[in-house]
């Protein structure tokens, strides 16, 4: 058995032996400069210097970062998703590269992991036109005695690393390293590429010395870096044996928790299982979203809805082991209390102030909850009266036994009900649901506020090519507000005609001379860089995954909205239209700072155009 927070520091002390500064772990959100939500990968943080800016503490750096990914949400609940997990993380800026490198992954694996050598297989890339077959690497892993048919040549798809969605970061192939759960193969030609799940993942050392550039291109970095990840649950859950993830120490303390307040059985009711597993993991990401350094709270745009989603699909799940959903805060509490409070202090400082923020969006939930059960038992009624009523008159006649897919729809769009508790709750009652209905209703309407949203074309009344410039202005012009006052700061307003912008946004001071100039320097520097506007249509959820942002309240999170990037400098949800090119705008001055009203500031800007 190994523990965590063992696992945790063996990570640190074998790097920290070899000559590498312990940096820590960054906040969890993302810093709004890059664009990107939340911290995705443990070289996030690191970007600009394996980009080639120097790093304060050095060449040689490791640390144990968190991390959060919500785009697979709906697939937790099995034994392997999670929304939250740690990365382990060391990292050559320039320093030391493949020789040395695989020499630590497999001296990390064998001595102090224990993993047979004649067992452990490795994947290098097997080349393209962008970057050669890594012969050294694997020539290197011959010579640490790894055999000669566990090394694979893999194609991009498999041994490439780089931030899909991204340009200009860095990037380049990879050495992953696989070991088998058990000697059991399930078919002659088992091995690392076969699908039956033998083999494991166990970390990740990322070659890092290209850097990506717009339409799939790759320029070589003037460093060659190296980045290394091995995801800890992960590794956490094969060192001990085990292949459900709810079974580390990470999880069990709050498994156990929801085990004795529901009296259900987590390894014998299936439907508990999966209740459990989702109340666990949105509960501890929610804990350390909340909780972190730049800590968020639920709201209905950007990161504060998806804490809101993750909340609120915790507390669903609550029901389904008929539970009280304040039980949640006991979970919170294993996390803070037991599981994290080594690695994350600041959540035993923060703890009143998590558990109240709980609380608060549990009490918001449940009141919308309960109109929609009012609603819904109103539906039942109206049922139950129509068949007394037509029975009483004709004995053959056939008893309603449906509830439409348009009152389905009613409760999923006006009370927040997912169809899965409609459904259970019908069936309670002896019901059921027209699910094809609802799925009906659902298109319809998503299609209806589609063409709504092109209607609104952004709030712009008069479209011409001036006021699709000013229109464009004000999303740099918000760009560099929230660079400067933070993620925190929205857009309250925006009127353009074709002589001027006036733009309102919450700032809780007067600007001054020096804001306001950064501010202006700032516009008219992405205007001078000539950067594409690219306008892309995905999912809401998609699109907040990816780090866009608006004031947009999505009726699903299937939504289909219109997304547009400027670079990296901005990524917002809007009915458009903008200008093609930044280059297009002219020189942005502005006018007047004033308040519009309280605790919201107001910006006159023109755009000149010689
Ligand atoms: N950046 C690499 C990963 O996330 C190490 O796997």
């Amino acid at each position: 058995m190994i523990t965590s927070k063992e696992l945790r520091n063996k990570w640190i002390k074998f790097y920290e032996d070899r000559g590498h500064v312990n940096i820590g772990a960054v906040s969890l959100i993302g810093d709004g400069q890059t664009g990107v939500m939340f911290n995705v990968a443990g070289m996030q943080p690191l970007m600009p210097y394996l980009l080639g800016k120097k790093h304060p503490k050095g060449t040689r750096l490791c640390n144990v970062q968190g991390c959060v990914r919500t785009v697979d949400i709906d697939s937790v609940g099995d034994a392997t998703h999670f929304t939250f997990f740690e990365m382990m993380g060391n990292w050559s800026l320039g320093d030391y590269f493949k020789k040395e490198k695989t020499k630590w992954s497999f001296e990390l694996l064998t001595e102090v992991f224990g993993f047979d050598k004649d067992k452990i297989c490795s994947t290098v890339f097997e080349g393209n036109e962008s970057a050669p077959r890594d012969e050294e690497t694997a020539s290197y892993l011959k010579e640490l005695g790894i055999k000669e048919e566990n090394i694979f040549y893999l194609d991009k798809s498999n041994n490439w690393w780089e931030l899909e969605g991204t340009v200009g970061t860095p990037c380049g192939p990879d050495n992953e390293w696989f070991y088998p759960r058990h000697d059991n193969k399930c078919c002659d030609t088992c091995d690392v590429n076969c699908d039956c799940g033998r083999y494991v993942e166990i970390g990740n050392d990322v070659y890092m010395q290209y850097k990506k550039l717009e339409g799939g291109k790759y320029t070589e970095l003037e460093n060659k870096n190296v980045d290394t990840g091995f995801g800890l649950d992960r590794l956490l859950l094969f060192l001990n044996g085990l292949t459900d993830g709810y079974k580390t120490d990470l999880f069990i303390g709050a498994i156990n928790y929801l085990e004795k307040v529901s009296g259900k059985s987590y390894d014998d009711d299936k439907n508990a299982q999966k209740a459990m597993r989702i109340i666990a993991d949105h509960t501890r990401t929610a804990v350390m979203l909340i909780g972190d350094v730049n800590g968020i709270t639920p709201s209905n745009t950007g990161a504060g809805y998806i804490l809101r989603r993750l909340l609120r699909r915790a507390i669903r799940y609550t029901k389904n082991l008929n539970i009280d959903s304040t039980e949640m805060l006991g979970v919170a509490k294993v996390f803070i209390d037991t599981v994290y409070d080594e690695a994350y202090p600041l959540l035993t400082e923060k703890k009143d102030y998590i558990l109240d923020e709980i609380t608060k969006e549990i009490k918001k939930f449940e009141a919308t909850l309960a109109s929609g059960i009012k609603e819904f038992d109103k539906c039942i009624t109206g049922i139950e009266r129509k068949n007394e009523f037509m029975s009483a008159k004709d004995p053959n006649y056939v008893k309603e036994t449906v509830i439409s897919g348009k009152q389905a729809f009613r409760l999923y769009d006006t009370f927040g009900f997912p169809l899965e508790l409609t459904v259970e709750l019908a069936n309670e009652k002896g019901l059921t649901v027209d699910e094809d209905g609802f799925n009906q209703a659902f298109k319809e309407h998503q299609e209806k506020s589609k063409a709504q949203a092109a209607a609104a074309k952004g709030g712009l009344t008069e479209r011409t090519e001036v006021t699709t410039n000013y229109h464009t202005a004000t999303h740099i012009m918000l760009a560099g507000l929230r660079k400067m006052f933070g993620t925190k700061t929205e857009q309250k307003g925006s009127n353009i005609t074709e002589q001027r912008m006036r733009f309102d946004f919450n700032c809780d001071h007067k600007m001054t001379d020096e804001e306001l100039k950064y501010l202006e320097d700032f516009v008219n520097d992405v205007i001078a860089k000539k950067i594409d506007v690219v306008c892309n249509e995905l999912a809401y959820s998609k699109a907040v995954a990816n780090g866009a942002y608006g004031v947009f309240n999505a009726e699903s999170d299937d939504q289909l909205v219109t997304v547009y990037t400027i670079g990296d400098v901005d990524m917002q949800i809007c009915g458009g239209p903008h200008a093609k090119n930044t280059g297009d705008l002219g020189k942005f001055k502005i006018q007047k700072e004033e308040s519009s009203s309280s605790g919201i500031r107001r910006i006159k800007a023109v755009l000149i155009n010689d």
